[in-house]
């Protein structure tokens, strides 16, 4: 039988500039209604300016496509009157510790000094998108983050913090523990564990930030997906690089999914028997949590087999050459 999304949402995604953007873009625009686009550019987006022109060429790059990047600005020591003048442009504001990941140089580097913008958001109202890692040992940057996560949202109850791309059992306790935090997860931290990447002969392709972890983790966030948590979103952190900056000492850090996320999606709720919890996770959630409104579209897939492209231009996709159970068939905007 078929299945129809209403309006799929992608809460966290890199599109990138350039001709690169012009690949990568129109093919999440294909099949999603609306998507967090990530501000670590070179330079940043950390101005009006910056985020104006960056808008304006994802949406000439996905014309014809019913599609909204939710912009997003990267996080500085921001006053309250910037913050003011940005709230109307922008979903969120994304924090990244200093160094943590791909282009995070301008990251900040002290994050107990920086809670008068925190306030300040929380009485704008504006979300603070966090890349929850430390600068621990690899395995443990996201356990040892856990507890900033805490700290804020205890000291800003009214401030929606949204952990992004978690990839631990622990941070899902957290996020039953403290109703101004939600979080998103991605699709590779659903289906992957650090076996996959380098149980065996190492797989750079598998290779991103925060890294695949345990099995016990990937099972906890599976089955928070599967029962669709209500502060739990889809946000693929779909995130391109030349397949010469994969295939290399000094590999960089992310996977390309956006080609393939609504099949493998289907594929795994299905083996799941849950495919009615889908349109939460993929969508409802994240309309409550943000209050948005996305634009009206209808995504139809259908079990009918097709295979994965080895190449998209000069980056490799997540399931390069394999073959998906299931694929988009028809896409309304309506
Ligand atoms: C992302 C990128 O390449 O921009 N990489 C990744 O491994 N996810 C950055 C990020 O979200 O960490
Ligand atoms: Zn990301």
């Amino acid at each position: 039988m078929d299945l129809r999304l209403r309006a799929p949402l992608d809460m966290h995604l890199h599109l990138r500039e350039g001709a690169m953007l012009e690949l990568v873009a129109p093919l999440s625009a294909h099949s999603f209604a609306a998507a967090v686009v990530m501000p670590n550019l070179v330079p940043v987006v950390d101005t009006l300016e910056r985020l104006s022109d960056y808008r304006a060429k994802i949406e000439a790059a996905t014309a014809p496509h019913t599609f909204t990047p939710l912009m997003t600005l990267f996080f500085r020591p921001y006053d309250e009157a910037m913050l003011a003048a940005m709230r109307p442009y922008i979903i969120g504001i994304k924090l990244y510790p200093e160094g943590v990941t791909t282009n995070t140089a301008d990251g900040v580097r002290d994050l107990l000094r920086i809670e008068p913008t925190l306030a300040a958001m929380e009485r704008l109202g504006i979300p603070l998108l966090v890349h929850g890692e430390s600068h621990g040992f690899v395995l443990d940057r996201e356990a040892e983050f856990l507890q900033i996560y805490a700290r804020w949202a205890s000291r800003f109850p009214r401030l929606t913090i949204v952990m992004e791309h978690i990839t631990t059992a622990a941070a899902l306790r957290l996020l039953d523990q403290y109703a101004n935090l939600a979080a998103t997860v991605t699709l590779h931290h659903l289906l992957l564990t650090l076996d996959d990447l380098a149980g065996g002969l190492l797989s750079p392709h598998l290779f991103c930030k925060p890294i695949v972890k345990r099995p016990e983790d990937r099972a906890a966030l599976l089955e928070a997906a599967l029962r669709a948590h209500p502060r739990l979103m889809f946000g693929s952190d779909s995130a391109p690089h030349p397949v010469e900056r994969k295939e290399a000492a000094n590999c960089a850090a992310g996977i390309f999914s956006a080609p393939v996320i609504l099949p493998l999606l289907a594929e795994l709720f299905a083996q799941h028997d849950a495919l009615a919890q889908l349109q939460a996770f993929v969508s409802d959630n994240a309309r409550a949590i943000y209050g948005l409104t996305p634009p009206a579209k209808t995504v139809t897939l259908a079990r009918r087999p097709w295979q994965v492209p080895a190449r998209y231009g000069e980056v490799v996709p997540f399931y390069a050459g394999q073959t998906l159970e299931w694929q988009v068939v028809d896409v309304q905007a309506n």
